[in-house]
């Protein structure tokens, strides 16, 4: 039994050190954002999203949808990509 994770250990020390740190991470960090990001996506949503139509019902387009009509809403808000993940993390977590 020692010997087995012993091997282990040592496989995975090897795996960390071969693999590339760079593609595992987008230029904005984590892909998942915390609750006070998501908090912040609300805030920025219902400041922002507002402003030209009424704000949308995340419930009223797929999360794949969404990720396209973000993609052309953030810059209209002005919104930095960081912003843009949170406003999308909210989106999400309020459909699901
Ligand atoms: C500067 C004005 C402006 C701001 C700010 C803005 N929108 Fe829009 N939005 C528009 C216009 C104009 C349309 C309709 C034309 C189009 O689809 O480009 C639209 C359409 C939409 C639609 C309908 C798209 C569809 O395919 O049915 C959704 C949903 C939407 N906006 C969400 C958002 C969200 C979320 C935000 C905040 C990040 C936002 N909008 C901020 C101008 C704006």
């Amino acid at each position: 039994m020692k010997k087995i994770s012993a091997a282990a250990l040592f496989t995975c020390i090897l795996l960390a050190s071969c693999t590339p740190k760079a593609s595992t991470a987008g230029p904005a960090g984590p892909a998942v954002s915390t609750a006070e990001q998501i908090a912040q996506g609300k805030t920025i949503f219902e400041n922002s999203c507002g402003r030209c139509h009424k704000l949308p019902d995340p419930a009223s387009h797929t999360s794949v949808q969404w990720v396209g009509i973000m993609n052309s809403m953030a810059p209209k808000a002005k919104l930095t990509d960081e912003q843009h993940q949170w406003v999308y993390d909210y989106i999400v977590s309020v459909k699901k």
